[in-house]
């Protein structure tokens, strides 16, 4: 009989055993901004989703508050077709979908009126009553950082927050941008903090709720080949890409305050960074690999000035050109952005990780909008042979490639031989593919990131000092790049891999970024 990997009974280390995966508590989940896109796109999908799979509790509910004139009906009506366009799984299943809808309220009102709290405090009571959501309260920020401080005294004032004792919770997630550099995030936090205690804070970073992201640590930590060569001694250096073709679609208000450094590095790259290098935690737990990752974050060199900013970092900005065969304007041509904007949209760095692991490894990490394709990835460059019996140049350093999306996958390049009488070694690629191996798709970021919100484990959310460490290594390139010395804004034509400045930047190395 073939063997057949029994997928079912492989308890996964994230969710079983380590981890409780149980089904939450009876909860009622609040979230303000819900006639924004954000509830559209990801939200009210992923909660589709987690009722479809049987992950919710029986006692739920979904209260939305936005400024938006909608009643209960009315906000049900909009979500289902959001559901309808957005849900990873088509079609949607109406018995589920009206268990789900029954439970969904709307609150019609400003974040600055205290009578919108009131509004909405008496509506979780109703569904206390009529769903037994038994007080627990999970409040979504799907909001700008502007409202936050409105939202949080008007959950204070109208009594809508435990204390973390309480033998109900009540837990509240913040989107990013958390903050806007290392002072407004430190201001954010105090002001959250002084609201509500630490275990009731889950910042999202929506990279880590990703099926292949979380699998780095299982990639690392449940096999026992990887760790000794995961080091200065056996890797040469570290490539991570972060990519898309995408511009910044509607959102040039925005992205003219952010920029790339903001949007993608503070927040997503980071943590790829981190978990990559991260030491094993001394437990899977929330604060246990938190602790690893904020040790990463600390023992990299921070890049202090115009000089070191000029040696490792390349900052650049799409021009008009072409993307999968259609025209695409270039980034100052885009609604509501200056005529001559400085914002980078794209970024590579040069990072170093000042530890026994890493010292003297560089991590290359590049981010761009409009680039040919989405595509991240993390590439480990294996140190060369220290002496080929087969030619010079006949062989190529192994190079792991974790493909975080997409073609989600892992492959391993290494040198076989090519069949025939000579000795004539080529590059191969051994290559595990989530879609083959597994069957089936993996959850929306957002499906599991809720999910262990209500359940209350914080693995997966970023901790205040993590947040700030990764903000200090930021705000001290954006000191300089948005200093009067700054370094050169290179141009990047759409469609391209960015600018050849940050080719130098390796090639100065001797090394060069992969093709993908
Ligand atoms: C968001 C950024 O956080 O991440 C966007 O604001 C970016 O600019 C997006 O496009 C990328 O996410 P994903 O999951 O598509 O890689």
């Amino acid at each position: 009989m073939p063997y057949l990997p029994e997928h079912d009974e492989v308890p996964n280390p994230l969710s079983a055993g380590l981890r409780a995966a149980t089904t939450p508590e009876p909860c009622a989940v609040v979230v303000f901004g819900a006639s924004g896109d954000l509830a559209h796109r990801k939200l009210m999908p992923a909660f589709y989703n987690l009722a479809l799979g049987g992950h919710l509790p029986g006692a739920f509910g979904v209260v939305g508050v936005a400024i938006t004139d909608f009643d209960d009906n009315k906000f049900r009506a909009e979500m289902r077709e959001a559901v309808g366009k957005f849900s990873r799984i088509k079609p949607v299943q109406e018995e589920v979908w009206q268990d789900f809808a029954d439970g969904m309220r709307y609150v019609n009102g400003g974040f600055d009126d205290p009578a919108t709290f009131q509004k909405l405090k008496a509506k979780l009571e109703e569904l206390d009553h009529t769903r037994a959501t038994r007080g627990n309260r999970l409040f979504y920020c799907a909001t700008p950082p502007s409202t936050f401080a409105m939202i949080l005294k008007g959950l204070k004032d109208a009594g809508l927050i435990y204390p973390p004792n309480h033998p109900c919770y009540s837990r509240i997630v913040v989107e990013k941008p958390f903050g806007h550099d290392l002072a407004s995030a430190r201001a954010l936090n105090k002001m959250v903090l002084e609201v509500l205690d630490e275990k009731q804070v889950f910042r999202i970073d929506h990279y880590l709720g990703k099926e292949t992201v979380q699998n780095l640590m299982v990639l690392r930590f449940a096999n026992s080949i990887w760790e000794p060569l995961w080091n200065n001694k056996y890797v040469d250096h570290v490539e991570i890409t972060a990519g898309e073709e995408l511009g910044i679609e509607a959102r040039g208000k925005y992205y003219e305050e952010a920029g790339i450094l903001r949007d993608m590095i503070q927040n997503h790259v980071l943590q790829l960074v981190t978990l990559t290098a991260m030491e094993p935690p001394v437990a899977f737990d929330a604060d246990a690999v938190r602790d690893e990752k904020l040790k990463v974050l600390r023992a990299i060199r921070p890049i202090i000035g115009p000089d070191e900013v000029a040696q490792s970092v390349v900052v650049g900005q799409y021009t008009a050109g072409s993307i999968f065969g259609a025209d695409v304007a270039g980034y100052r041509q885009e609604a509501n952005v200056a005529a001559d904007s400085r914002t980078p949209t794209y970024v590579a760095l040069k990072l170093l990780i000042n530890n026994w692991r890493w010292d003297g490894v560089p991590f290359y990490v590049r981010s761009g909008k409009r680039l040919p394709k989405r595509a991240t990835e993390i590439a480990v460059h294996f140190k060369p042979l220290p002496h080929s019996l087969f030619g010079a140049g006949a062989t190529q350093p192994n190079v792991l490639v974790v493909r975080v999306q997409p073609e989600e996958g892992i492959a391993l390049r290494f040198s076989a031989k090519v069949p025939g009488e000579r000795y004539r070694p080529r590059t191969v690629s051994m290559d595990f593919r989530y879609g083959t191996a597994f069957g089936s798709a993996s959850p929306e970021a957002y499906e599991r990131l809720l999910l262990d919100a209500m359940r209350g484990d914080q693995t997966l959310f970023t901790r205040k000092d993590e947040v700030e460490a990764a903000w200090k290594l930021v705000d001290q390139i954006l000191r300089v790049i948005e200093s009067p010395e700054a370094p050169r804004l290179c141009e990047y034509e759409a469609g391209s891999w960015g600018p050849s400045e940050a080719d130098q930047l390796l090639s100065l190395d001797g090394r060069a970024w992969r093709r993908l």
